[in-house]
């Protein structure tokens, strides 16, 4: 079929090829995966958690033995991980002592349009920001990152994200496995020079070949013979990844963007476009004591002696295990009845990458002084997202609401699609259908495709729900 992950590869290849850099050099497998620090409240007073965060510049060692100079939240790349419960409201102070405005916005949340960290709402440097997240929705893998109009590609690229982990009951219920068995992991590329500077250029989706877990190239993570969660998340602006074990094993996915799957699937293989999550669960008690698993990425990173690989599972040790992947994980509301269908086309006016392209959705360039879709609050609509173009995937995320991916291609969607979801992958020549129920905000708010790259040159539209 055309939209098999062999069959992309030799586009990825072919636009690599043209790139013509080099990367440098990350030895593979020589550093532990680290885990990002988990975010202490300032207050648990008046029945909310307070949280202060300050963006600003800070050296990281991504390279071993090299400082490179990166954007972070309170000094990490990646930022700190919010963990939050449902019913639970979050405030989060935010300092900018970036030189750039910023905006911070909680992706995939239901927040009010101030709280959104709208392309346009943002806040100066040396000013502060109070964003308050109600958190009136179900478990969710959230995380946050900038989303300043023309800055965020380039802000969240140099480090601006962090997990936001929203539990409820349903989820803690489970006997799924937990604390240090339960590991956030967030992949993306980067573009590091000779010197190790994370090097930015608009677009660049072939320069950036090195691959990152956790903001470490290539680390390996000491697991024991036992099941372990994985909260993946794909933050890299462009690059899609397309995992599975070396081995071929299965790896079980139990979420998904707006949290658990209805019931777990097992798979050889599992796609992760920029800004989705992937909720899984591996067992390495398959494995004796002393082997090493890498996950690869079949689409490749496009440097020639590291094609495929992300990081290493090595099995050190045997562990008690009383941890289980139930049959049924949740129960989803039936969708309502669709009232109004939309039809939305994602597009680069030139998909060679040459400089000046545009992105475009419906054939128009972002303006945040147009409404491109106004709907009635209360409204269940069906929008079908195709991308035409025959070299360039894109994908498609809207603010405000968890969706339903309701056909792929034609097709019902595999069972990894069968959550909640809010951002959806969208392969040169695919076209996906899905459900949005609009009945919570009213207000203003951005759909756009989530290569980021893509949303900053322009291919991010407004909806306005009345
Ligand atoms: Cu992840 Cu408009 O954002
Ligand atoms: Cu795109």
């Amino acid at each position: 079929s055309l939209f098999t992950a062999a069959a992309l590869t030799p586009l990825f290849q072919a636009r690599s090829a043209q790139a013509g850099t080099r990367p440098a050099s990350a030895p593979l497998f020589t550093t532990a995966l680290p885990v990002p620090p988990v975010l202490t409240p300032l207050s648990t007073a008046g029945g909310k958690d307070t949280y202060a965060l300050t963006l600003r510049r800070a050296r990281t060692e991504i390279l071993p033995g090299i400082s490179t100079e990166v954007l972070t939240y309170n000094g990490h790349f990646p930022g700190p991980t919010i963990k939050a419960r449902s019913g639970r409201p979050v405030v989060v102070h935010h300092r900018n002592a970036l030189e750039d405005h910023a905006s911070v916005h909680l992706h995939g949340a239901s927040v009010a349009p101030t709280d959104d960290g709208a392309p346009m709402d943002t806040f100066a440097p040396g000013t502060s920001r109070t964003y308050t997240y109600p958190n009136r929705q179900p478990h969710a893998p959230l995380w946050y990152h900038d989303h300043a109009h023309h800055h965020e590609s380039e802000h969240v690229y140099r480090g601006l994200s962090g997990s936001y982990l929203l539990t409820d009951d349903t989820e803690q219920a489970l006997p799924l496995p937990a604390g240090s068995y339960d590991i956030p992991i967030a992949l993306r590329d980067a573009r590091l020079d000779e010197r190790g500077r994370l090097v930015y250029e608009m677009d660049d989706a072939l320069g950036r070949t090195t691959l990152l877990a956790n903001g470490k190239p290539y680390p390996y993570l000491q697991v024991a013979a036992r099941k372990y969660r994985f909260r993946l998340l794909n933050s890299s602006n462009l690059r899609f990844f397309h995992l599975r074990l070396a081995d071929g094993g299965p790896i079980t996915q139990i979420g998904s963007d707006g949290g658990l799957l209805p019931a777990p699937a097992t798979l050889d293989s599992l796609w992760l476009s920029p800004a989705e999550r992937a909720d899984i669960v591996i067992d390495f008690s398959r494995y004796p004591v002393g082997t090493r698993l890498v996950l690869e990425n079949t689409l490749g990173p496009g440097s020639p002696e590291q094609v495929g690989q992300v990081l290493r599972f090595d099995i050190v040790r045997t562990a008690p295990d009383p941890s289980s992947v139930p049959a049924v994980l949740r129960t989803l509301p039936p969708l309502p009845t669709a009232t109004v269908e939309r039809s939305f086309e994602l597009r680069m006016t030139d998909e060679s990458g040459a400089p000046g392209a545009q992105g475009l959705v419906n054939g128009r360039v972002f303006d945040h002084d147009r409404i491109d879709t106004r709907i009635r609050h209360g409204a269940s609509e069906i929008w079908t997202v195709t991308n035409p173009n025959t070299l360039v995937p894109h994908n498609f995320h809207l603010h405000l609401v968890q969706f339903r991916v309701l056909a792929r291609n034609g097709q019902a969607p595999d069972p990894s699609e069968s959550g909640l979801k809010d951002t959806v992958r969208l392969l040169p020549g695919e076209t996906v259908r899905l459900q949005a129920t609009f009945d919570t905000y009213r207000g203003t708010y951005v759909y756009h495709c989530h290569l980021l790259d893509h949303s900053a040159m322009g291919m991010m539209a407004q909806m306005r729900i009345s």
